[in-house]
This record gives C-alpha cells, sequence and structure tokens, in this order.
C-alpha cells in the first residue's frame, strides 16, 4: 500500500509528531543549530502520508551551511539537511538533540551521530545515517532522490 512505500521523489516532507503533525516542512522556518524535527513523507497528489512503516521516518535538520562536508551539502537546501531517523544499530528511532553538542543521540543504546559530517561519534552504530537528497519548491522541501545507502539494520 502506499503508506508503506519509502519516501519518493517529488513527494513533500510533513511532520511527523506534535501540533504541526501531517503539516508541510518550512525549511524556512527550522531554528538554526536544532532541534531536528521528525517527519514523514507525503504523496503530494493523493496526500497520502507514508507512515506504515518506520524505515520511511526521515528526521530534517536546520545546521550552519558552513558546517557541512560536501558530501551532505549536495543533498541539502542551504543548511537543511534530510537523513534517515532510523538507528543503524538495532534500528530504533533517533529522537534526541544535544544542541551544546550539535548531536543527534538514538535513545536505545546511546549512539550518537554528526548530521553536519555525516559519522558517527559514539556508541554501537555501525555505519552513518542515509541521507535523503532533497530540493526546496516554494516554502516545502520535496523528495529529490532515493536514501543515499541503507536504512537501518542491514
Ligand atoms: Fe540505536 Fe542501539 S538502536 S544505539
Amino acid at each position: 500500500t502506499p503508506d508503506k512505500l519509502p519516501p519518493q521523489v517529488g513527494d513533500i516532507l510533513v511532520c511527523a509528531t506534535g501540533h504541526k503533525e501531517g503539516a508541510p516542512i518550512d525549511p524556512g522556518r527550522l531554528p538554526l543549530g536544532g532541534p531536528f524535527v521528525l517527519a514523514y513523507p507525503m504523496d503530494r497528489k493523493t496526500r497520502v502520508i507514508r507512515n506504515g512503516d518506520a524505515k520511511s521516518t526521515p528526521l530534517v535538520v536546520h545546521l550552519d551551511p558552513a558546517s557541512l562536508v560536501p558530501e551532505v551539502r549536495q543533498h541539502a537546501v542551504g543548511g537543511v539537511v534530510v537523513y534517515s531517523a532510523v538507528c543503524t544499530h538495532l534500528g530504533c528511532i533517533v529522537s534526541l538533540w544535544h544542541p551544546q553538542k550539535q548531536l543527534a543521540q538514538c535513545p536505545c543504546h546511546g549512539g550518537e551521530y554528526d548530521l553536519a559530517q555525516d559519522r558517527v561519534v559514539a556508541g554501537p552504530p555501525p555505519r552513518p545515517l542515509p541521507l535523503l537528497p532533497v530540493r526546496q519548491e516554494g516554502g516545502v522541501l520535496v523528495v529529490a532522490g532515493p536514501f543515499t545507502g541503507p536504512v537501518g539494520v542491514v
């Protein structure tokens, strides 16, 4: 079913949680320096939200563009970067943000990810989170390509 598909090119990213759940994410309103927001892809024609498979959950963060390594910057919109939120250790959703360290953390076993440099800095995750390439159209984020690597546990 369409709600279980991974992000499709052309999908719009919408808020997955909070009072804006289901609303398109406006990259211009994301706070610089985090925290990130969890998202779901939404089919722009049918408005079906792809929340039927946790592996489709991306996270969206607004970082200083100057802090991004080229491999990250090429898939970002300015400093707005989108990753899979599925931890590469055992598949928990990465849901915590450390503003001082500017790191995303997995609540299960403390894996920490540097989202500007796309690398694991602490804990058991064996590899970084894959990126989700995006572009901006009007005030919304649109999926521009598939995840750059396998999602979650391989
Ligand atoms: Fe994320 Fe273990 S599942 S650190």
